[in-house]
C-alpha cells in the first residue's frame, strides 16, 4: 500500500523517480508526486491525483531539475484520492517535503497540539501531520533533520516508511521505517530508496534492509549510516538481490496477471528445484531438515495468512492434518492478532505471504513470537519483512508477481506446503511408501500438465465470453478443492468486480441453493476424489433449478458431460495436488471475463498488492 521511492546521486532524479513509481504502481494508484531539491536548494514538489501517466504528464512543462528527490504512488487510508491529499506532503512554511507509507495511528492528539501551536493543514492526511512535526521539533529544538526526523518519530504510534528532504539541502536524504517496507539499493556513489527492493534492481543489486525502528541518513558522497530511534549507530547488511529485469516486465503480454498465470509451468520448475529429486523422488527442505525436532514434536500447526495466502492455508491444513497426521488450524491474521489465541511452546505457526510484507501476518507473528511458538514463513519476496521475522520458512521461489490478483503465488504456496507435509511425513512415517511416491511423482508432473491446462486458454475466453453478462456466480468444491472454489470466487471477485461466492459444494443446500435461477452461473469442481459421486449430487441439485453449470472435471470423465452445461478438461493428478491445477482455468475465466468488461486487471479498483496497513 503506497509505494516510495527516492534518489540521491550525479544522475537527473525525476526519470528515475518516476521509473520506481512505475514499477510501484502495484502498491496503489489513486495519486502520485514527486519532490526535488534543485542545485540551487530550491524544493520542487508536484503531485496530482491519478495514476503515474497523469504525474508525468503534469510534468510535462515543470521545472524537473536536480539529483535529489522522492517520489510516492499513493492507496488512500486518510482523506479522499485528490491532488491535496497526495503526496509529497510539505511543512507549514514549505521547507520540509516527505513521503509516506503506514498510518500515523495517533495523528488526531498530535495534529490538535500542532494546531494549539499554530500550525495550519492542508490537506486531511495523517501523513501531513507528521512532516509538520519534524518541522516544529526542527524549528523549537534547533537540531539537524535527522535528529528532528528522530525526536518526531519517538512521539508517532503507528506503521510508516518515510523520506524527508529539506529545502536549501541536496546533499541528504533522511529515511526510517516501522512496520512498512523499505529498502536502500547501494549503487557507485549513489542512493536508491524504494518500498520493494525488486523496483531497483536495473541500477544496483546492493540492497540495505531498513529495519523497524532505523532511521536513514543517506547523504552524497558518503557511506550509509543508520541509528535506532534511541540515536544509537544500527549496524546493517548488504544483500545481493538475485531478480532481473525481464522479471518485472511484461514480455509482451498484454497484462501482467496474464505473463503471471502463463508462467506457472515453469515457476512450479523453479519451486520444485533442489527439492524434489527427480530420480529418487525424495523431497527435502532445509527448513524442515534443519528442525525436524521441533517439527516432529508439533502438537499442532497454525497457519495465519490473508486473502489468497489463506485459501492456500485452507488447502495446507488438509495436506498437513492427512499427509502427516498434525492437527492443523487455519487462521486470518487479522483475527488472530487481536484475539488471545491459545498456544502452546509446541505449536508451529505457519506465516503465509507472497509479499512478505503484509502488516496483519506480521502482526500476527509477533503475537506468536511473544507466545514462544516456532514461526515458520512460506514467502515469496526474498529478504522481505516476513521473511526476516520469522525463525526458519521456506520461499515460494515463483519470482515476481505484480499483477495485483495473486496467481502464480497461490500454486506456488500450495507446491510447498505438499512438499513440506510430505518431507515431515516421511520422518514421521504416516504414509506408505507408495503414497509418498505418488505426491513426489505428482510433483514433478505438474509443470508439463499445467501447460496442457494452459492450452485451454482459448477455450475458456470463449466460455468467458458468454457469462460476461453475469452479475452474480456461485463456486462450488469439496475436499482439497473447497479452498479452490474459494481462490476462484477471489479472482473473479477482484478483477471484473463481479459478486461471487465460494461455498463447499455440499453446505450450498443449507441455504445458497435459495438463489439459484438462470441468471446465476455456477462453477463447479469436480474431479477425482472421495466425494466424487457427491459433488456429481450437488451439480444435479443446481440443475434441477435451472442453474447453469460449468465444470471442470478430469480429462476423460464421461459421467460430467452429461448432465453440466459446459466442461473445462483438465489433466488429473492425486487429489491433494489438485488444486494446483484447477485454479489455472479458474484464473483464466476471472480474467477473461474482467477482460470483457473492460476492467484493469492489473489495477482492480480500490486494491493494491501489499496490504502494509491495518
Ligand atoms: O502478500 P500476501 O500473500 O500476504 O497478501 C495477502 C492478500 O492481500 C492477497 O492474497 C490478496 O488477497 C490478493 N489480492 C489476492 O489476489
Amino acid at each position: 500500500m503506497c509505494g516510495i521511492v527516492g534518489y540521491i546521486g550525479d544522475r537527473d532524479a525525476c526519470p528515475i523517480l518516476i521509473k520506481g513509481l512505475r514499477r510501484l504502481e502495484y502498491r496503489g494508484y489513486d495519486s502520485a508526486g514527486v519532490a526535488l531539491v534543485g542545485g540551487d536548494g530550491s524544493l520542487n514538489v508536484y503531485k496530482c491525483k491519478g495514476k503515474i501517466d497523469a504525474l508525468e504528464h503534469f510534468l510535462a512543462d515543470k521545472d524537473t531539475a536536480g539529483t535529489v528527490g522522492i517520489a510516492h504512488t499513493r492507496w488512500a487510508t486518510h482523506g479522499e484520492p485528490n491532488d491535496t491529499n497526495a503526496h509529497p506532503h510539505f511543512s507549514a512554511d514549505g521547507r520540509i517535503a516527505m513521503i509516506h507509507n503506514g498510518i500515523i495511528e495517533n495523528y488526531r492528539v498530535l495534529k490538535d497540539a500542532l494546531t494549539a501551536a499554530g500550525v495550519t493543514f492542508r490537506s486531511e492526511t495523517d501523513s501531513e501531520v507528521l512532516v509538520n512535526l519534524i518541522e516544529y521539533v526542527r524549528d523549537t529544538e534547533g537540531c539537524t533533520l535527522e535528529e528532528a526526523v528522530r525526536l518526531a518519530l519517538k512521539k508517532v504510534v503507528g506503521a510508516y516508511a518515510i523520506a524527508v528532504v529539506e529545502k536549501g539541502n541536496n546533499d541528504k536524504i533522511i529515511a526510517a521505517r516501522q512496520s512498512s517496507p523499505m529498502a536502500i539499493g547501494v549503487g557507485k556513489g549513489e542512493y536508491f530508496i524504494s518500498s520493494d527492493a525488486s523496483s531497483i534492481v536495473e541500477y544496483t543489486h546492493d540492497i540495505v534492509y531498513v529495519e523497524d525502528g532505523e532511521i536513514a541518513v543517506i547523504e552524497r558522497g558518503k557511506p550509509l549510516q543508520l541509528v535506532t530511534l534511541d540515536n544509537e549507530e544500527a549496524e546493517y547488511r548488504v544483500t545481493k538481490l538475485d531478480i532481473s529485469i525481464s522479471d518485472l516486465e511484461k514480455g509482451g503480454y498484454p497484462t501482467f496477471m496474464l505473463k503471471e498465470i502463463n508462467e506457472q509451468p515453469r515457476t512450479i520448475v523453479d519451486c520444485i528445484r533442489g527439492r524434489v529429486n527427480a530420480d529418487s523422488g525424495r523431497v527435502i527442505l532445509s527448513g524442515i531438515r534443519d528442525n525436524i525436532d521441533r517439527w516432529l514434536a508439533a502438537r499442532r500447526v497454525v497457519f495465519v495468512a490473508c486473502g489468497t495466502s489463506w485459501h492456500a492455508s485452507l488447502i495446507g491444513k488438509q495436506l498437513f492434518e492427512n499427509i502427516c497426521r498434525i492437527p492443523a488450524e487455519v487462521e486470518y491474521a487479522s483475527e488472530f492478532r487481536y484475539r488471545n489465541p491459545v498456544l502452546f511452546p509446541d505449536d508451529i505457526v505457519i506465516a503465509v505471504s507472497q509479499s512478505g510484507e503484509t502488516a496483519d501476518t506480521l502482526a500476527a507473528i509477533s503475537l506468536a513470537r511473544k507466545a514462544g511458538a516456532f514461526v515458520y514463513g512460506i514467502c515469496n519476496v526474498i529478504g522481505s519483512s516476513i521473511a526476516r521475522a520469522t525463525d526458519s520458512g521456506t520461499y515460494v521461489h515463483v519470482g515476481p508477481e505484480i499483477g495485483v490478483a495473486s496467481t502464480k503465488a497461490f500454486t506456488g504456496q500450495v507446491t510447498v506446503m505438499a512438499m513440506m507435509a510430505l518431507a515431515i511425513a516421511e520422518r514421521k512415517g504416516t504414509v506408505s511408501k507408495e503414497y509418498y511416491d505418488e505426491v513426489a511423482q505428482g510433483l514433478l508432473s505438474l509443470p508439463e500438465k499445467l501447460k496442457e491446462v494452459l492450452e485451454l486458454s482459448g477455450q475458456v475466453a470463449d466460455l468467458a465470453k458468454i457469462f460476461t453478462y453475469a452479475h452474480n456466480f456461485i463456486y462450488l468444491g469439496r475436499g482439497y478443492n473447497y479452498p479452490t472454489a474459494l481462490e476462484g470466487a477471489l479472482k473473479l471477485k477482484e478483477i471484473s468486480y463481479i459478486h461471487a461466492e465460494g461455498y463447499p459444494a455440499a453446505e450450498m443446500k443449507h441455504g445458497p441453493i435459495a438463489l439459484i435461477d438462470a441468471e446465476m452461473p455456477t462453477v463447479a469442481i469436480v474431479t477425482p476424489d472421495v466425494t466424487y459421486e457427491k459433488t456429481l449430487s450437488n451439480i444435479e441439485e443446481v440443475k434441477a433449478r435451472g442453474g447453469k453449470v460449468i465444470a471442470v472435471m478430469a480429462k476423460g470423465d464421461a459421467t460430467v458431460p452429461g448432465i453440466t452445461d459446459y466442461v473445462i478438461e483438465v489433466p488429473a493428478v492425486i487429489d491433494c495436488l489438485m488444486p494446483i491445477i484447477v485454479s489455472v482455468p479458474l484464473q483464466l475465466l476471472a480474467y477473461y471475463i474482467a477482460v470483457y468488461k473492460g476492467r484493469n486487471v492489473d489495477q482492480p479498483r480500490n486494491l493494491a498488492k501489499s496490504v502494509t496497513v491495518e
